[in-house]
């Protein structure tokens, strides 16, 4: 369509209403493997837009993931000169967890090299790494030059089913998680189940409470699959945990393409049931709980809230906290006693704007809007938890 510039040179402008309208359509792949260094696989190469384009990549690593993976820089290396992929200088190192985003220096060291390295919108950022570090890198690579484009091989379970396939990156600051952040899809994401190997017991439970999240919200199928197999995720069993990341990113997925809402524009999160207390909790806590530790504690706290509401019925609630005790995730910290817990309603309300949307669940598998939260129920819903060893017997 012509653009309109049938405005006279001579008239008075002032009333005259000039307008832009377009629509850009995002369309990224994420990618199920296993090995994907192995010269052979060529998955990751694919990511970068086929063989025989010799993209040139930067890559930012999480140094915690790296002192399992010694031999990554290596093979990456090989990988690449198999597949004409230019590596542009050593790969930028980040802490690993939450340190990564909890100070500026880490997202904007990326930054530095993506403007040392000449890192332009036709290179790609690869980053590698647990939810924590992809959020410092889409961030850094989000705002570099208003957006190089990005390839996430998420490494824990939390980010190939959650963290790291979605639109969302960001730091933290003033206090705040994500306070930070871009809205930027990635060019791709490759998940390889190998890297799950050599997860910490903790990180590889604390994944599946997005898990527990997605399927109390939209798939009843699912969580029952949960409660089926949880004794083989615990004992680390890799196709069972497969599974679980396959089908949590294909909900995640299904949802950010088709709610309506990528870029959340609108007063809801639907997908961040239990979260407006995870955050404060992660806070709260300084980081020693992780994201995955406080999202099930806080499903749990909201579940008993819509117990004691009166729209869970008792069975569905005990299924809840039984789920996260199979899987070895806690229901309760003593971060729940603070009497800034509560301060997370408004933070959360204030960081989409618009009026208070929490979403609780009414049934397993059924997700539900509430746009009022009672203060002295709540704290009846944390006192409940706060006697686990109880609720927890309960809950068996
Ligand atoms: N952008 C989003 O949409 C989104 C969604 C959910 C969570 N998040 C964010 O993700 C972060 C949590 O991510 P996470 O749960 O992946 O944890 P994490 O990134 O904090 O990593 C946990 C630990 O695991 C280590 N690690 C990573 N990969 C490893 C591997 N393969 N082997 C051994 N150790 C490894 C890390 O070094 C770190 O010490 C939080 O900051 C959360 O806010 C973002
Ligand atoms: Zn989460």
């Amino acid at each position: 369509v012509a653009h309109d510039v049938g405005v006279p040179l001579s008239a008075a402008t002032s009333g005259v209403e000039l307008s832009a309208e377009f629509s850009v359509a995002y369309r990224y792949a994420v990618h199920m493997t296993r090995d994907a260094f192995d010269p052979a696989n060529t998955t990751l190469a694919g990511a970068f837009g086929g063989p025989g384009d010799g993209p040139r990549v930067l890559v930012a690593v999480d140094g915690g993931m790296l002192a399992h993976h010694r031999d990554l820089p290596l093979r990456l290396q090989a990988y690449a000169a198999a597949h004409g992929i230019a590596l542009i200088g050593a790969p930028v190192v980040l802490p690993g967890g939450e340190a990564a985003k909890q100070d500026p220096v880490h997202a904007r060291s990326i930054a530095d090299a993506i403007e040392r390295r000449a890192i332009d919108r036709h290179a790609y950022v690869l980053a590698i790494g647990g939810g924590a570090v992809l959020d410092a890198a889409g961030y850094a690579a989000g705002i570099a030059h208003r957006g190089v484009r990005i390839v996430r091989m998420p490494t824990t379970v939390l980010a190939q089913n959650d963290a790291g396939i979605g639109v969302k990156n960001g730091i933290n600051a003033y206090g705040k998680k994500n306070f930070l952040g871009t809205f930027a899809p990635p060019a791709a994401v490759v998940n390889d189940e190998l890297f799950l190997l050599s997860l910490s017991d903790r990180d590889w439970r604390a994944g599946a409470s997005e898990a527990v999240k997605v399927a109390l919200l939209r798939d009843a199928e699912f969580f029952a699959w949960l409660e089926r197999v949880a004794p083989a995720l615990v004992a680390r069993d890799l196709d069972a945990m497969g599974s679980l990341v396959a089908r949590c990113a294909s909900l995640h997925l299904a949802h950010i393409a088709g709610a309506g809402d990528p870029f959340e524009l609108g007063s809801s999160r639907p997908l961040d049931f239990g979260h407006w207390s995870a955050h404060r909790l992660e806070a709260l806590s300084e980081t020693r709980l992780r994201h995955g530790e406080a999202v099930a504690i806080g499903i749990a706290l909201d579940a008993t809230y819509a117990r004691l509401a009166g729209l869970l019925s008792d069975e569905a609630w005990r299924r809840v906290l039984a789920v996260f005790t199979a899987l070895g995730l806690p229901l309760s910290a003593p971060e729940l006693d603070d009497p800034r817990l509560l301060d997370g309603l408004e933070e959360f309300r204030e960081h989409l704007g618009g009026r208070l949307s929490v979403t609780l669940i009414a049934d397993v598998g059924t997700g539900v809007e509430v746009h009022e939260i009672d203060r002295d129920l709540m704290l009846r819903a944390v006192a409940c938890l706060r006697e686990t060893p109880d609720v927890a017997a309960a809950a068996r």
